[in-house]
């Protein structure tokens, strides 16, 4: 096969083995297929929504820079479509021979299994862990441990077992992935593979991987209604609740120049197909506020499947990136074959889901300029629990503060209406104000009669309205902290 054919077929390496999966099987949710077409039962779907964990895998993914580090991710909401050319780990690849890894031998030592619905998925994640420190000569600590388990439910145990079990594996016994899977593939073979586009067309389904960003916009012109897949986070919950099946799609991540995350001159790049790991991580020194709150969201598995493109443009009025990139002013980058256009994201969300994208453009990435010198921010969600769960209220806020005075504030909410908000009135109130506890107070007062919250699952709109209120004057509290010696 040339570099230039298209495939029918993805190809993908499960515990080792080369498989290929053509027509409707490369369609199914990837737990699906590996229950019920590889043989491989040890995944478990339960909730079958991404939030219990249960049908954890391992996977790195080629590119031409190499294989990734092995990640955990949540098999029951992405389809197999998706994993062209990945390496894909799953329980039963995890012992060797008849001897148990490392995590597995400490789990049955410390009784970390009860009925073992859980224990496929918590055994994966620990070891995709295990894999990370000791692959960076890290120690497993028992933060490290809480923050990755924070996707895994266990109904049994009450976790204390699963914590010891984790907290005795010995880094130096463990038996790397990498080596094991990945080491043996041909690389040459791989990169021949890279750059055929794949087109697999049933009769009542078709998938699209074009490798180069043209190919994608005339795709997308000459079928707008092809849905863009990304990580599939939102939309592999629709498909397998039958809201919305994802059978005509247009996947975007065999074209390279997606992939970037990088700094320029004009600020942050962050490319359509970067997950939210990645711009958590790269953003850990740089915007340090933002790589807290990305700590917060869902679970490692839904963070490292999931894009941070995918959040901005599934655009619900609870995504908790939106206020953040709104109050940095973000701008959004929207292609198509007639030309590029760029609008601020403060412009985009018109109503709820009601965006400001036509169905020929497709997203290519998202521009953040960098923060000037003595701007500070704050952003918060807050939940029901802290880890894995939809926001109620999320704030934004960033300020430039000098001589006690406001010189400049932008503010932005979510939760609290059909779309994300920036709040206008209120920023021009601020400017100019002292810094001071009653301005704040006054501020968070004037928010509520600006905002119209519903109640709903999750809360009230009278818990709305205090929330929001409460979050200007815990606002005031941390940045009086944080810049008391400036002022
Ligand atoms: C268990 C669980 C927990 C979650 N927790 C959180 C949470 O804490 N906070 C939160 O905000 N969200 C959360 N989510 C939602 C979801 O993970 C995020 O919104 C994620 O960022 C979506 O990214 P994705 O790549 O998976 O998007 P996809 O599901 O692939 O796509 C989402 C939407 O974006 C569109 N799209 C994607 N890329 C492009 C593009 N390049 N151009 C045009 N359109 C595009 C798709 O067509 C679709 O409409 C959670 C989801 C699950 C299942
Ligand atoms: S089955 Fe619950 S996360 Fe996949
Ligand atoms: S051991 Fe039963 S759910 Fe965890």
């Amino acid at each position: 096969m040339n570099s230039s054919e298209i495939r029918n077929e993805i190809h993908v390496f499960i515990n080792g083995v080369e498989t290929q999966v053509s027509s409707e099987q490369a369609f199914l949710p990837l737990a699906q297929f590996l229950r019920s077409e590889a043989n491989l039962p040890g995944t478990k779907i339960v909730c079958a929504e991404g939030d219990c964990g249960a049908c954890t895998v391992l996977v790195s993914r080629w590119a031409i820079d190499g294989w990734s580090e092995f990640q955990t991710l949540n098999s029951c909401i992405a389809p197999v479509y998706l994993f062209d050319l990945c390496s894909i780990v799953t329980v039963e690849g995890l012992a060797q021979e008849d001897e148990l890894n490392e995590v597995q031998t400490k789990m049955r030592e410390h009784h970390g299994a009860q009925c073992g619905y859980c224990t496929p998925g918590i055994v994966c994640a620990l070891s995709g862990l295990a894999e990370s420190c000791a692959g960076k000569n890290k120690v497993l600590t028992e933060k490290k441990v809480r923050n990755h388990l924070t996707g895994n439910l266990c109904r049994c145990t009450g976790y204390e077992p699963i914590l010891s079990s984790a907290l005795s594996i010995d880094l130096k016994k463990w038996n790397s992935l990498k080596t094991r899977y990945l080491s043996t593939i041909n690389s040459q073979r791989l990169e021949i593979l890279a750059k055929n586009p794949i087109e697999i067309v049933e009769p009542t389904k078709a998938a699209f991987a074009p490798t180069n960003l043209q190919t994608a916009l005339d795709l997308k012109t000459q079928t707008p209604e092809l849905r863009i897949v990304a990580g599939a986070t939102d939309l592999g919950v629709l498909h397998n609740k039958a809201k919305f099946f994802l059978d005509q799609v247009l996947i975007l991540n065999k074209i390279p120049e997606l992939s970037k995350i990088e700094r320029t001159s004009q600020g942050l790049w962050v490319g359509a197909q970067v997950s939210l790991t990645q711009v958590e991580d790269f953003c850990e020194n740089s915007y340090p506020e933002l790589s807290r709150l990305l700590r917060i969201f869902a679970s490692p598995q839904i963070k490292n499947q999931g894009t941070l493109l995918g959040n901005i443009l599934n655009g619900s009025p609870i995504g908790d990136s939106l206020p953040a990139f709104l109050v940095l002013e973000a701008e959004l980058h929207l292609a198509s074959v007639r030309g590029q256009r760029v609008v601020p994201l403060t412009a985009f969300y018109k109503g709820y889901k009601f965006f400001d994208i036509q169905p020929d453009e497709i997203a290519v990435g998202l521009m953040v300029p960098p923060l000037k010198d003595g701007f500070c921010s704050k952003f918060y969600k807050v939940s029901l629990r802290k880890d894995l769960d939809i926001s109620a209220v999320t704030f934004a806020g960033l300020f430039k503060i000098e001589n006690s005075t406001i010189q400049e504030a932008r503010i932005a909410l979510g939760g609290v209406g059909p779309t994300v908000v920036r709040l206008p009135d209120l920023e021009k109130d601020l400017v100019g104000s002292q810094f001071s506890e009653s301005v704040f107070a006054n501020a968070g007062a004037k928010a509520r009669s600006l905002i119209k919250p519903i109640s709903d699952l999750r809360a009230t709109d009278q818990y709305r309205l205090q929330v929001t209120e409460n979050l200007f004057r815990k606002c005031f509290e941390e940045l009086s902290q944080e810049i008391a010696p400036c002022l």
